[in-house]
């Protein structure tokens, strides 16, 4: 059985003491999922996370948004993986498509992050998802299957293992549109599908999330789909109460 996993992605919003002021909010919220059997986590932005992770209650996971897969170097505004686990981050989402949109993040060059990431026994979230267009052209699961092979081209079964997959349908995040249940329950099917072809029996292990405008109020619908191992959600991780929310609705859709 799978556990459930809901991470907060708080892409470029909260300064560090705003930060720090959801971190201290949190403990009680963070023990409730952990008595749930609910992994719970938060993504903020690189100058807060040593904050965060300072100020959070210690069984919060506290992820990067991104990172670069060489130790150091002439690479002007990137941060490196060793420069993470200095301030005790150990997960990084990867491939987000606004990465992907406006940072030109191909899943090509999230290979080589997921592959130092593994290395450094780091715990990688792989975002894949298909435009509006794609999903009319009625092509999402070819694009998404190229998306997965690419992306996690070469992993080990041991290392796929230890990887985490996030669906996310550029046109349901942060649009209020969101995919039904059954649309991406059928997607998230069809990925578990193809991590099987590349890895054998381990994609049973593999946590696959929804994510796109999931919400307090439809989360729990998501959560009882059987594929469907938890949510990336940006917009309603913001606020504790909000986030509070959502752990609850996980806890009650068991
Ligand atoms: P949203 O964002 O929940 O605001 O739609 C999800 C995401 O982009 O991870």
């Amino acid at each position: 059985m799978r556990k459930k996993l809901l991470l907060g992605n708080w892409k470029m919003n909260k300064t560090p003491a705003e930060a720090k002021a959801f971190a201290l909010s949190a403990s009680e919220m963070v023990e409730y999922a952990v008595a749930h059997n609910i992994d719970v986590g938060v993504a903020p932005t690189f100058v807060c996370l040593q904050t965060v992770k300072e100020n959070i209650n210690p069984k919060c996971i506290v992820s990067a948004q991104n990172c670069n897969e060489h130790d150091h170097g002439a690479y002007t505004g990137e941060v490196s993986i060793p420069m993470l686990k200095a301030v005790g981050i150990d997960w990084v989402i990867l491939g987000h498509s606004e990465r992907r949109e406006y940072n030109g993040e191909t899943s090509k060059a999230c290979n080589a992050k997921i592959k130092a990431l593994l290395a450094n026994e780091m715990t990688p979230v792989y975002c894949c998802g298909e435009s509006l267009e794609t999903f009319e052209a009625g092509k999402t699961k070819e694009f998404v299957e190229e998306q997965i092979k690419t992306g996690l081209a070469d992993l080990t079964k041991e290392d796929a293992e230890k990887v985490v997959i996030a669906y996310e349908p550029i046109w349901a995040i942060g649009t209020g549109k969101s995919a039904s249940k059954e649309i991406a329950e059928d997607t998230i099917a069809f990925i578990r599908g193809v991590l099987r072809e590349m890895f054998g029996e381990v994609a049973e292990k593999i946590r696959i999330l929804y994510g796109g405008s999931v919400k307090p109020v439809n989360v729990a619908e998501y959560m009882s789909a059987p594929d469907i191992d938890g949510a990336l959600v940006g917009g309603a991780s913001l606020e504790p109460d909000s986030f509070k929310a959502l752990i609850e609705g996980i806890a009650n859709s068991k």
